[in-house]
């Protein structure tokens, strides 16, 4: 069926809006009866880790608000905006089945972007943004948060729900919260992992057979150095530099192994404790960039 027919016909369902001021309607109605309101921004392509995010939403507010926009100021030249999956019916059928929301706003690109997604207004992120994803991905960061800022000034919800596995997505959008004094809390919810380890994500269906049976890898390899910090191993860049070498032998092109300070992703200082420390990765099995981390 053609996208925009799926989109039609997932439009049809009574819970989604696809416009700034349905969303503001409804919002308003439930204001006006007291009820608090958490939003769930997604690209869609929903998996368990999604449902997961809106059910812990279901549990902190009184009404839920998913949203699904493949944002195109998010993904560089040459990266996978044009396949990435859209699956709007799909996604509709699973919440409606396993996390039920009360309004699954769908906007399309001029409804985010009025004037077009050149002539947009910007934002800048610091500089963060432009380390660990940030430095193989310019803009990523800068686009994630123009977007997330157009939907919260849309939806105005109480709470922001994000998921941990993107986690410098989540440190940096709690930086844009505070700093733009956003009226808004920010909820992180727990990664869920296949049973061999694996951090559900769109992009592992990328994978073909013999690259999902190596994924696991990438997580293993940053526990390893999360208990190597535990045990009170000190050497930073030789932690870091084995588990590259691991990624490797196991079939990946790694694009980075970090250890950071888990609190605001600082480069870890003498007398950090390993409870504050995590360790990030990103890399590359064919087709798919997996990202990952490991938190004490
Ligand atoms: O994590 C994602 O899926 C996206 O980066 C987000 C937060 C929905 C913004 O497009």
């Amino acid at each position: 069926m053609a996208a925009t027919s799926i989109r039609a016909q997932a439009l049809s369902s009574s819970l989604a809006v696809s416009t700034a001021c349905a969303v503001r309607d409804l919002v308003a109605g439930w204001r006006a009866q007291h009820q608090t309101v958490a939003v769930v921004p997604t690209m869609g392509n929903l998996h368990e880790g999604h449902l997961s995010l809106v059910r812990l939403a279901r549990r902190i507010a009184d009404r839920v608000v998913v949203t699904i926009f493949v944002n195109p100021t998010q993904f560089g030249p040459g990266e996978d905006f044009a396949d990435y999956p859209r699956t709007l019916e799909e996604d509709r059928e699973s919440l409606e089945r396993s996390a039920p929301v009360d309004a699954l706003f769908v906007p399309d690109e001029k409804e985010i972007y009025p004037f077009g997604t050149d002539e947009a207004v910007r934002l800048v992120m610091p500089s963060l943004s432009r380390e660990l994803c940030g430095a193989s991905r310019p803009g990523h960061f800068d686009g994630v948060a123009s977007v997330v800022c157009r939907l919260l000034n849309v939806v105005g919800p109480d709470v922001l729900v994000l998921g941990r596995k993107d986690y410098q997505q989540l440190i940096l959008l709690e930086r844009l919260i505070v700093d733009l004094r956003l009226p808004v809390r920010v909820v992180p919810g727990r990664t869920l992992r296949e049973p061999d380890g694996l951090a559900m994500s769109s992009r592992n269906r990328y994978l073909d057979a013999e690259q999902r049976r190596r994924a696991p890898a990438l997580h293993a390899a940053l526990e390893r150095v999360q208990q190597a910090l535990r045990r009170g191993d000190a050497d930073h860049a030789a932690l870091e530099r084995q588990a590259i070498e691991e990624l490797e032998r196991a079939g990946f092109e790694p694009d980075y192994v970090e250890i950071r300070r888990a609190r605001d992703l600082a480069k870890p200082q003498p007398g950090d404790t390993p409870e504050e420390l995590i360790v990030l990765g990103a890399a590359w099995l064919g087709a798919a960039r997996l990202i990952d981390n490991s938190s004490p």
